[in-house]
């Protein structure tokens, strides 16, 4: 035993090498330990400065190195061959998408068939990693921000050489930032990267805007803030517990010549709905281009 759940747990036993220690990397490695799907002696990372790394060992007792070569050959070389055919090791690239050009050439022919690589990389396709990296068994994830208090939305995607048993091990991985949800396509991770990636921007322009209006009626900002943040929390967990259509629980708030009925003519002449539809549109074009470039 070495304090990790035993049973059901897909992640038992592998070893992750994190490339890139920055907020992101550390939401995950912080989420996997809290669940204790893995183990401190289990994760290995790299990260180019000294006092990151040893900010990283201090806090969760895990390996740091600095060179991103060494991340991923400090991993043990169990699956490799003889009586374990199993993917025993996740690379998890994480670097801003400025720096993966180089850190692709850095590990270039320096992973074993067996195993994974799970890019949470911006707009990196999994075709250009495989392709630069010489290995084809790629994931690819788009998280969002609130994963970094393991209450994240991440949507991901896996080349054709990825198996079942990797795909076990991508879920539990992206458990530990909150949701996860396998799309079929890159098309789809666009989309998801308009929709849930891009979805904090709407949400806090949303609660920005109506904290102001908050202030403009006469509250204090703190005030008005605490009653929009938790309206806003309270809406969301008793859509997702009510199991109801949005439009459903608005109208059972609407009632005749009420308070609702005024806000909701207005937000419909202001065309608040297509508004949002437009910008996430916007959004995904943007993601597809990016993509491209
Ligand atoms: N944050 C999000 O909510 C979110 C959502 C979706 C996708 N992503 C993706 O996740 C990835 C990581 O994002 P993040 O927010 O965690 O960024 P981050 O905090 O900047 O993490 C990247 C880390 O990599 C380090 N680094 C720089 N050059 C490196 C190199 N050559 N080799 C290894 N490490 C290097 C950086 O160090 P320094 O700090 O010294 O530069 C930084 O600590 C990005 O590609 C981003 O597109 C993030």
């Amino acid at each position: 035993m070495n304090g990790t759940k035993e049973s059901g747990n897909a992640l038992g036993g592998v070893e992750l090498s994190f490339i890139g220690c920055g907020v992101m990397a550390e939401a995950m490695i912080a989420g996997l330990l809290r669940q204790e799907l893995v183990a401190p002696a289990q994760i290995v990372g790299s990260h180019p400065r000294e006092a990151r790394r040893a900010e990283l060992g201090g806090r969760y007792g895990v390996r740091v190195f600095e060179g991103n070569r060494e991340a991923v050959e400090a991993l043990s070389a169990q699956g490799e061959g003889g009586d374990n055919a199993r993917a025993r090791s996740i690379v998890v690239l994480a670097v801003k998408p400025q720096r993966l050009g180089l850190v692709l050439g850095e590990l270039k022919g320096a992973l074993r068939a067996d195993q994974l690589v799970l890019s949470i990389v911006a707009g990196a396709r999994m075709e250009t990693l495989a392709a630069e990296l010489l290995h084809p068994a790629v994931a690819r994830a788009m998280p969002n921000t609130p994963a970094q208090i393991g209450q994240g939305m991440t949507a991901w995607t896996a080349t054709a050489e990825v198996n079942d048993e990797q795909a076990a091990q991508v879920r539990a991985m992206l458990a530990a930032l909150g949701r996860e949800m396998h799309v079929e396509s890159e098309r789809m991770i666009d989309m998801a990267t308009a929709l849930s990636a891009t979805g904090p921007t709407y949400t806090f322009l949303v609660m920005e805007a109506l904290v102001d209006a908050g202030v403009h009626m006469g509250f204090s900002r703190h005030v008005a803030q605490e009653l929009v943040t938790q309206t806003m929390l309270g809406s969301v967990l008793f859509a997702r517990e009510s199991h109801k259509h949005p439009a459903e629980l608005r109208n059972m708030v609407t009632s005749p010549g009420g308070t609702s009925a005024e806000a909701i003519y207005q937000m419909e002449k202001g065309s608040l709905r297509t508004v949002l539809s437009k910008a996430v549109w916007a959004a995904f074009q943007r993601a597809v281009a990016l993509g491209k470039k």
